[in-house]
């Protein structure tokens, strides 16, 4: 079937203990398996029936079917961003489930907002962190949590802040899910452009820090954010609490900047903080296209 993965595909994740994926892309919208959830997310009614038609059929094909199947309107403007809802299943079950990805398990909410707890394109940057196993990392931007867990059952000790304090309290439940003590681990609800400063000013310092920043934020006090201006700044002040050879990710959702960008934006603040370093590609994800998923590299310092 074009635009959907192949079942040895599915068969490979299978066998590393992954059940959440991308099962189809299309221009107008697309599919993902979570466990016994099918999640369709589309732009017109027309591609909605379609991926739909096509779900039913794959499922056929790959004797797997699905429990539930949510559907998810994308719309231009995030303030018209709502849940999934209901397609076909059964109401009675819960809105709140859990998914593994390489033996890790993380919570999901098809309720509780526009996404649903884990973004399936991180997938190898959370492989990246738990193969660099850190001492100490500072996941900016967290939401819920799910890079702190990958670090935390490495052993490191994690800070994630997030200016969603329900977020953050999904973060603690993923801890949970793994049996992951939270002594270690710290949730600050609030502004990452203002903490940054602080955490240095502290002298705390970090070997690996995440900068998945969302494409345009307001502070609680009102003051606007947009990564195309401002990823460069936020980059400087992560700088300052990076340790020596610390490895930070920049990730970015917003289609204007691709990987190249993000790498030019790094020298350029490697060089006006006086560090060194390389940078080094996300590994690529088998179940999107390219230019799909989030743009995203790795800034190595030595
Ligand atoms: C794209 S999501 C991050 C996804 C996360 N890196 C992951 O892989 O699960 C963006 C998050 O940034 C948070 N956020 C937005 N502006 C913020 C700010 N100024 N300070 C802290 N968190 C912010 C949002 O609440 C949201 O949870």
């Amino acid at each position: 079937m074009r635009d959907w993965i192949d079942f040895g595909m599915v068969r490979d994740f299978a066998a590393e203990n992954t059940a959440a994926y991308r099962l189809c892309t299309k221009p107008e919208g697309w599919a993902e398996c979570y466990g016994g959830d099918a999640l369709v997310s589309y732009k017109t009614a027309a591609a909605r029936e379609e991926i739909l038609h096509e779900l039913d059929e794959w499922a056929r094909l790959a004797n797997q079917p699905f429990q539930r199947v949510f559907g998810r309107f994308l719309p231009k403007q995030n303030a018209e961003r709502n849940p999934p809802v209901l397609l076909l299943g059964t109401k009675e079950e819960s809105l709140q489930t859990t998914v593994l990805e390489r033996g890790v398990c993380y919570g999901l909410d098809f309720g509780a907002g526009y996404s649903t707890g884990l973004f399936l394109d991180q997938r190898e940057n959370r492989r990246f962190v738990r193969r660099g196993a850190p001492r100490r990392m500072l996941n900016c931007f967290a939401y819920t949590c799910a890079f702190s867990v990958v670090a935390g059952m490495t052993g490191a000790e994690t800070l994630s802040i997030d200016l969603s304090k329900k977020s953050l309290s999904r973060g603690r439940e993923n801890f949970m899910l793994n049996r992951l003590a939270t002594e270690r681990h710290r949730f600050m609800a609030d502004d990452v452009v203002s903490v940054l400063p602080r955490l240095a000013r502290k002298g705390e310092r970090f070997d690996m820090i995440i900068l998945d920043p969302p494409t345009f934020s307001r502070s609680r006090t009102g003051r606007a954010w947009q990564v195309e201006h401002d990823f460069d700044k936020l980059l400087l002040s992560a700088l300052e609490v990076a340790e020596r050879d610390a490895k930070i990710l920049l990730s970015t959702n917003c289609t204007r900047l691709n990987e190249r960008a993000l790498e030019v934006m790094g020298r350029f603040c490697l060089k006006a903080s006086r560090r060194a370093g390389t940078f080094q590609a996300t590994a690529k994800l088998p179940d999107f296209p390219p230019g799909v998923a989030a743009r995203s590299i790795w800034m190595i310092l030595r």
